[in-house]
This record gives structure tokens, sequence and C-alpha cells, in this order.
């Protein structure tokens, strides 16, 4: 019988992350999304036996994955939890104490979803496939999809699908989506892009080679489930206080809502004003150096070898003194 093998996550511009977080000895690391621990592994073999390597995820199942891969290695810890709610808690902050008592040399933040996540159909992220519609990171906390769903009127829901999928027919497509779910047609991931195709029709966007007409929706309704864009600013500037003088942060986004935030966020903290009139209304403090004026993205040849990568951006910089 033939067996498939579980998804895997291949990690996303991991040249470019080794690259640009280069490790003194006893490095001390801070990864904020371990997922399957791709670029834990290369870290891990680029440092020394005395390198301490902390690893954070919010998935049971990617941490699950992520200590068979590495968990025989005594230099990594890993930690259960969202990175937003990271720096409040006591088994970090006794890591941070015992382990890195002078901040972190590198911080990484591989953001989104995992390929183990959009892949396995019981997760409900996938419009690909049938699974339950629930599309939650950590299935042990917060609404499903459909809950948050049910949540929704038409205007409300619109306004998520237009705000984070930039969804132009976000209110039809809204009111299909309610209309399915009080005729208890939305159970699952498929129904879910009916509702979406019932508004714009797949085949004409599969003809034209554009993407998938549901693309849009779930992304938006995946984003605000996981409360992906809420706290990202504020848990970038906590991590920039995480970091020793001299320490990089590095940061991969997978869509234009994200990495807005993140190049705000970082030129803030570098101390450059982008709000309106050509002066700060009060100088910014600068406490970051930009490593990279503008984002990094794949190689032409990682683009064509692992598709979903085009859209991924890295984002470094560095502690000032
Ligand atoms: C793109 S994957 C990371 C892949 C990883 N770098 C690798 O090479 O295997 C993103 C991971 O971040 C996790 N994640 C997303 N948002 C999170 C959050 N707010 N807090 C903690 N983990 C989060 C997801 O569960 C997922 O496993």
């Amino acid at each position: 019988m033939m067996t498939i093998p579980p998804p895997t996550h291949v990690p996303v511009l991991l040249q470019e992350v080794l690259d640009h977080l280069t490790l003194p000895p006893a490095a001390r690391i801070l990864d904020l999304t371990l997922g399957l621990g791709g670029h834990a592994e290369a870290l891990l073999a680029r440092g020394d036996a005395e390198t301490r390597y902390l690893g954070v995820d919010r998935d049971p199942e990617a941490r699950a994955l992520a200590a068979q891969r590495l968990g025989h290695d005594a230099r990594l810890s890993i930690l259960a939890g969202a990175y937003e709610d990271l720096w409040e808690d006591p088994q970090f902050l006794a890591w941070r104490i015992a382990q890195a008592p002078e901040g972190f040399d590198a911080i990484l933040a591989d953001l989104g979803v995992s390929t183990l996540q959009l892949r396995t159909p019981g997760r409900g992220f996938s419009f690909r496939d049938e699974g339950p519609l629930d599309m939650r990171m950590d299935p042990e906390h917060g609404l499903s999809a459909r809950a948050w769903i049910a949540e929704q009127t038409d205007e409300s829901l619109a306004d998520a699908i237009y705000q984070y999928g930039e969804e132009r027919a976000s209110r039809p497509i809204a009111r299909a989506i309610l209309k399915a779910l009080h005729e208890d047609r939305l159970g699952t991931t498929r129904d879910l892009a009916r509702a979406v195709y019932s508004v714009i029709p797949r085949e004409p966007a599969k003809r034209k080679g554009h993407s998938d007409p549901a693309t849009r929706t779930f992304q938006a309704i995946r984003i605000v489930v996981n409360g992906e864009l809420d706290r990202l600013a504020a848990a970038l500037e906590s991590a920039v206080a995480h970091l020793r003088p001299g320490g990089r942060l590095a940061v991969i986004s997978f869509h234009s809502l994200e990495d807005r935030i993140v190049k705000q966020t970082l030129r803030r903290l570098a101390g450059i004003y982008d709000g309106p009139g050509r002066t700060a209304p009060v100088e910014l403090p600068k406490i970051l150096k930009l490593v990279h004026a503008g984002g990094i993205a794949p190689s032409e040849a990682e683009a064509a070898a692992n598709p979903p990568s085009r859209s991924a951006r890295l984002r470094v910089a560095e502690r000032l003194p």
C-alpha cells in the first residue's frame, strides 16, 4: 500500500537568514515561530556547543514535530504560546534570566502559517481540501473560523474580507457566506469556498492563470481568527527590547499587510519618521539600525523551487549600543 508522507515545511529565505544572523560564540537565539524547526536546525548547525536556542510556537502539532526532529539537541528549549504573550510569560522570563542575561544575539520571526498547517485538511486552512472550518493555529484557544463567522453581520464580515483579504467583492461574498451559514451549508472549508465561487466563479480565473478566487477570503478569515496582525507591531517592539546591543532581529512576512507593519515598526524604531509632514512632531528614539533599506525577496531559484516563497520578504535590523 502506498503511504503518503506527512507534509513538510521548506524554510523560506534560509540562506539569507543565515547570512544576516551571524552568530557569535555561545550565541543566544530566540525563534518566535519555531514551526517544524527548519530555520532552527540550520541555525543550530552554525552555533557552537555553548549556543542556546529558545523556540516558541502556538501550535501543539508544530511543537511536537519540531521536538521529534530536534529534541535530541540539548541546546534547544521549546516553549508553548503566542509570541504576543511571551514577554510576560514566567517561563520565558526564567529562561531569559538563566540563559540569556545579556539579551539575545538573534531573534527570528517567520510569520504566518506553515505548510503543515495549510496541507493538513483537518486544520481547516485550505480551500483545496475538505476539512472542518477551523483555521486556528492553536486549536485549544479562541474561536474556530465557523464560530467567528457566526458572530458576524454582513457588514462586519465584508469589512474583514476587504481589510485583510483586499477583496473587492467583499460585500456580495460576505452575504453569500452568511446565507450559506443560515441555511446550514457552512460546515467545511469546501462550503466556504463554494460560497465565494457563487460570487466569483472559479473557472474563468483558473483559465486565465489567476489565483483561486477563494484565496483572498481564506487569507482574511485566517488572519482575523488568529489575530495575526493585531499585536504584531507591539510584539516586534518587545522583541527589540530583548536584543543585546549588536543583536539582530530578522522578520519574514508573507503578504503586503504584514510586511507594511514590519517595515513601519522597524523604521520607527530606527528613528525614521514616516508620518505626515516633513519632520516628526517629537524626536523618535533611535534604537535600531536597518541592515537593509528594503525587504529581501527570495532568489529566482528559490521562488521557482518553492512557489509559496514568492511573496516572502525578509527585513533585518540591528540593536544599537
Ligand atoms: C512559517 S511557519 C515557521 C516555519 C519555521 N521557520 C520552519 O522553518 O519550520 C510559522 C509558524 O509560526 C507559528 N505562529 C504563527 N503565529 C504565531 C504566534 N503569534 N505566536 C507563536 N507562534 C505563531 C505557526 O503556528 C507556525 O508554526
